[in-house]
C-alpha cells in the first residue's frame, strides 16, 4: 500500500471520527484556501511490539526518512519525525511513544493487557495505523483512572490506532497566510482554539508556529454506557526559514507539550 492511500484512509477516518475538523477544513475551503497537510500525528504506547519504529514501517518501506527525535519530559513522551525527500509537498509524519516506564505499574499493565490483545499480524503493516482500538469496548472506570495520570494515555485506550491530528500549512494558505489571521478567523467561525500556553505555540524565532482547535467532544460507548469525552483537534502549522532561507522542518518540544493539551477536556 503506498502512502498516499494510507494518507486517504486516515484522512476518510479523521474526517468522520471528528465534525468539528470537518467544519474547520470546509470553512476553509469555502474561502478558497488549498489545503496542504504540514504533519500528521500518530500516538503510541513504547511497547516494542507498537513503539515509535513499528508505526514508522510502513511509512520508511515508501521512501520517507527519520529526519528528527524529540523528548517531551513533562509528558513522558519521546517521538520522531519522518520526512518524505522526493516530495516537499508530502506531510511530514510525528509519531510519539509514551515512555510507560515513568507511569504508575497500574498505567503499565494497563498498557500491556492492551498490547497482548493486538492481533499479531497487524504491528509494522499499514493496517495497524488505522485499526482502531483492538482492545473492545473501553472500560469509563479504566479512562478516567488512566486521565488522573496521563491524559494521552486514555486517549489512546479509548481512540487506538489512528490519526491523532492533522494539521494545516499556514505556509500554503493565501487570505489566512499567518496564525492571527487564520485564529481570528477560526474563532469568528465558531471554533474554541487550545489557549494553553497562549493561542500561538512557537515564534518566528523558534522557526515554527502552531496553533490547534479545541477537540470536540464526541459520545463514546462504553461498558458502562455512552459518555461525551474529546476526540482528536485539527492544528495549524507556519514555518519559518532560516538563515540559509531554508524552511525549518522540526517541531519544537516545548511547545508541542502544550499543542497536546488539546485533547484534555475543555471546560465548556
Ligand atoms: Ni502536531
Amino acid at each position: 500500500m503506498d502512502t498516499q492511500d494510507i494518507i486517504n484512509r486516515l484522512w476518510q477516518d479523521y474526517m468522520e471520527q471528528n465534525p468539528e475538523a470537518r467544519r474547520a477544513h470546509d470553512v476553509l475551503l469555502a474561502e478558497g484556501e488549498t489545503i496542504v497537510n504540514d504533519h500528521i500525528a500518530f500516538r503510541t504506547f513504547d511497547h516494542p511490539l507498537i513503539n515509535v519504529d513499528v508505526l514508522a514501517k510502513p511509512f520508511l518501506e515508501n521512501g520517507y526518512r527519520e529526519s528528527g527525535h524529540y523528548v517531551f519530559e513533562e509528558k513522558k513522551l519521546f517521538a520522531k519525525h519522518y520526512e518524505y525527500p522526493d516530495d516537499p509537498q508530502a506531510p511530514r509524519i510525528f509519531i510519539s511513544q509514551l515512555e510507560t516506564g515513568k507511569f504508575s505499574t497500574y498505567l503499565q499493565e494497563t498498557a500491556k493487557n492492551l498490547v497482548a490483545q493486538i492481533p499479531e499480524k497487524l504491528p509494522g503493516t499499514a493496517d495497524l495505523l488505522y485499526c482502531g482500538s483492538e482492545w473492545g469496548l473501553p472500560e469509563f472506570a479504566v479512562y478516567q483512572k488512566l486521565k488522573e495520570e496521563s491524559e494521552y494515555a486514555a486517549w489512546l485506550y479509548v481512540y487506538g490506532f489512528r490519526a491523532n491530528h492533522f494539521t494545516v500549512s499556514v505556509n500554503a494558505l493565501k487570505k489566512y497566510n499567518s496564525l492571527e489571521k487564520l485564529n481570528e478567523f477560526l474563532k469568528q467561525s465558531g471554533f474554541l482554539m487550545n489557549d494553553s500556553g497562549g493561542e500561538i505555540k512557537g515564534s518566528p524565532a523558534q522557526l515554527l508556529e502552531q496553533s490547534s482547535t479545541m477537540a470536540g467532544k464526541l459520545p463514546v460507548l462504553f461498558k458502562e454506557g455512552v459518555h461525551e469525552i474529546p476526540a482528536c483537534y485539527y492544528e495549524f502549522a507556519r514555518r519559518y526559514p532560516d538563515k540559509n532561507g531554508t524552511l525549518y522542518s522540526g517541531f519544537i518540544a516545548r511547545s508541542a507539550d502544550k499543542i497536546f493539551e488539546s485533547t484534555d477536556n475543555r471546560n465548556s
